[in-house]
C-alpha cells in the first residue's frame, strides 16, 4: 500500500468560496479519487487560513469578532466542499490549538537555531490599506485605491533568514525537474532565485495587529500569517512524531493557483529546509480562471460565474467535469455559463447521456431489461475491449501529471467510439432478424460492459451521476479501477433505463 497526500491551498475565510477556489479544491479531490481509486492510501486536505489583517479587517468592517467571523467564514467553505462533492479527509483550520502548537514549537526551534533574529524593518506603509507597499505599486506616489501617499514606517519585526536558504533551493529545483509543473512555473521560480531573496519579515507587532499566533518569546509580536499559513500543510499529519506524517509527508503534492507560488516556493521551500523538514514533491500550479469577458474573475468586475449556484443550475457534475475540461491546469482558460452549457449539452447529454439512455433502452425493448449473455466477441468488439483494458493506465498516468482535462477526454474518445460502434452494428436492424439473436446479445452486453468501464473511469470527476449509471447497469458501486472485463455487469442482471444528462432547452446565451 502506498501512501499519498494531496493538499489545496488554505483559503482566506474573508469572503464566501468563488469559483478560482472550487478550481483549485475540484483538481485536488479529483486527484485524490483517482488514487483512491487505484488502490493508494490518500489524505486530501484542505482548510480555512483565519489569521491575519486580512480578515482581521474583514471582521471590522462586519463588526464581529475576527474569531467569530473567521469560525462563520471556515463553516461556509465546509459547506461549499460538501456541495460541490469536494471529500477532504481533513479540514484544518489555523486557530486550532493543535496547529498553534506547532507553529509555536516550530518558530521556537529555528529561533534557539539562529534562524530567527528581531531587526528594525523600514518600508512605505499605506494607512488606507494598512500593509507595506513597494514602490512598483505605486501610481502618481500613491497607492490608486488610496486618497493620501504612503508613509514610511518603521517597526521592530522578526527576520527568517530566507536568503541563507537560496542556494540550496536553487540547486533543488536544478536537481528536481518536476518539482514545480508546469515548467514556466519552474523557470520563473528559478528566475527569481537567481538575485538575493533577502530575508523573511515573520511577525507583526501587537499594537498594529493582534488577531495571529504569538510569537512564543516574545508577545509583543504576532506570526505573520503566512508563516502560520503554510505550516498548517505538516500541523494535521501530526508533525513532528506522529505516524501520519511519517506515512504521508513523502509523497505530498500541493495544488496551488500562480498568485500564491513565490510564497509556496521562496517561503516554503527554506521553512522546510531550516526546520529539516523533507521538500514537498510537487507543487502543482494552476493559472487564473478569466470571466466571459477575457478578464480575470473577480469580485469587483463582477465578471465570475458562483460556484454553488452553477452546481445548482448545472449540476454538481456538469460543473465539475467543465472545469477540469476547459481550462487545462496551468494555464488561464474562461468559464461562463455559456461554456458549461455546451458542455453539458455537448458532451454530457449528446455524447455520454444519449450512448448511456440508447443503450439501456435497447437492452428494455429487445431484452425485457435482462442483460444477455455476449456470444463471440468479432473485430469491432475486440478493439473496444482492447481499449477499455487500456484506459485505467493512460488515465492514470496524466492525472499524476494534473492533466485531468486530457484524462477525461482520452474517456469521451472512447465514448465517441461506442456512438459509432453502435451506429455501425445497428442492433435495431439485428432485432429485426431472428437469426441474429446472438450477435445482438453480443452488442448489447458490449455497450453495457463499455459503460459501466467509462462510469469507473469518470466516477472521480462525477461521482454523483457515475454511481447512478452503475445503478442503472445493475453494479452495485465499489472498487471496480481495475475489472477484468467481464466481470462488471452480470448477464441474467436487470437494468434501468433512464436519462443521466438532461439537455438544457436551448442554450440561454446568457454568459
Ligand atoms: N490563504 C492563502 C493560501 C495559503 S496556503 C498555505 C490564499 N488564500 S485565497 O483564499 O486567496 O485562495 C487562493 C487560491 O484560490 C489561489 O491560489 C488559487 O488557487 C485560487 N484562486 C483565487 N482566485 C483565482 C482565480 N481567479 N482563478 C483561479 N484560481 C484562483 O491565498
Amino acid at each position: 500500500m502506498t501512501y499519498r497526500y494531496i493538499t489545496t491551498p488554505i483559503y482566506y475565510v474573508n469572503d464566501r468560496p468563488h469559483m478560482g477556489h472550487a478550481y483549485a479544491s475540484v483538481h485536488a479531490d479529483i486527484m485524490a479519487r483517482y488514487l483512491r481509486a487505484a488502490g493508494h492510501q490518500v489524505m486530501l486536505l484542505t482548510g480555512a487560513d483565519e489569521h491575519g489583517e486580512k480578515i482581521a479587517k474583514a471582521a471590522k468592517e462586519a463588526n464581529e469578532a475576527p474569531g467569530a467571523f473567521a469560525e462563520r467564514h471556515a463553516k461556509s467553505f465546509e459547506e461549499a466542499w460538501r456541495r460541490l462533492a469536494v471529500e477532504p479527509d481533513r479540514f484544518v483550520r489555523t486557530t486550532a490549538p493543535d496547529h498553534a502548537r506547532v507553529v509555536s514549537e516550530c518558530l521556537t526551534r529555528l529561533f534557539d537555531a539562529g534562524e530567527i533574529y528581531l531587526a528594525e524593518y523600514e518600508g512605505l506603509y499605506s494607512v488606507g490599506q494598512e500593509r507595506y507597499v513597494t514602490e512598483k505599486e505605486l501610481v502618481d506616489g500613491k497607492l490608486p485605491e488610496d486618497k493620501e501617499p504612503p508613509v514610511v514606517r518603521r517597526e521592530p519585526n522578526y527576520f527568517f533568514r530566507m536568503e541563507a536558504h537560496r542556494d540550496w533551493m536553487r540547486q533543488l529545483l536544478l536537481d528536481t525537474p518536476d518539482l514545480i509543473q508546469p515548467a514556466q512555473y519552474r523557470n520563473e521560480v528559478l528566475k527569481l532565485l537567481e538575485e538575493p531573496i533577502g530575508d523573511l519579515s515573520i511577525s507583526r507587532p501587537v499594537e498594529r495587529l493582534e488577531w495571529g499566533i504569538p510569537i512564543p518569546w516574545d508577545t509583543r509580536h504576532v506570526t505573520y500569517v503566512w508563516f502560520d499559513a503554510l505550516l498548517s500543510y505538516v500541523s494535521p499529519l501530526g508533525y513532528p512524531d506522529q505516524p501520519a506524517f511519517a506515512h504521508f509527508w513523502p509523497s505530498v503534492r500541493h495544488v496551488i493557483g500562480k498568485d500564491i507560488l513565490r510564497t509556496h516556493t521562496l517561503f516554503w521551500l527554506s521553512m522546510t529546509h531550516a526546520l529539516g523538514i523533507a521538500p514537498y514533491r510537487r507543487l502543482h500550479v494552476s493559472g487564473h480562471l478569466l470571466g466571459a469577458d477575457g478578464r480575470k474573475m473577480s469580485k469587483s468586475l463582477g465578471n465570475g460565474v458562483d460556484p454553488l449556484a452553477a452546481a445548482h443550475t448545472y449540476g454538481v457534475d456538469a460543473l465539475r467535469y467543465t472545469l477540469i475540461r476547459e481550462v487545462s491546469f496551468g494555464f488561464d482558460g474562461i468559464i461562463s455559463h455559456a461554456v458549461i452549457e455546451q458542455r453539458l449539452n455537448r458532451d454530457l447529454a449528446d455524447d455520454l447521456g444519449n450512448l448511456a439512455s440508447r443503450s439501456l433502452s435497447m437492452v428494455v425493448k429487445y431484452r425485457g431489461g435482462v442483460v444477455p449473455a455476449p456470444k463471440v466477441y468479432e473485430a469491432a468488439e475486440q478493439a473496444l475491449i482492447v481499449r477499455s483494458r487500456e484506459l485505467p493506465a493512460v488515465v492514470l498516468a496524466l492525472v499524476e501529471e494534473m492533466k485531468l482535462g486530457r484524462a477525461a477526454e482520452q474517456v469521451m474518445e472512447f465514448v465517441k467510439q461506442l456512438n459509432v460502434y453502435v451506429a455501425s452494428s445497428a442492433p435495431w436492424t439485428l432485432a429485426k432478424d431472428p437469426h441474429a439473436a446472438g450477435r445482438l446479445d453480443t452488442v448489447l452486453y458490449t455497450l453495457l460492459e463499455a459503460l459501466y468501464s467509462v462510469s469507473n473511469l469518470l466516477c472521480p470527476v462525477m461521482p454523483g451521476k457515475m454511481t447512478e449509471l452503475q445503478a442503472w447497469l445493475g453494479v452495485s458501486a465499489g472498487p471496480g479501477w481495475d475489472r477484468p472485463w467481464g466481470e462488471g455487469v452480470k448477464p441474467g442482471g436487470i437494468v434501468r433505463e433512464g436519462i443521466l444528462f438532461p439537455k438544457l432547452a436551448g442554450e440561454t446565451g446568457i454568459e
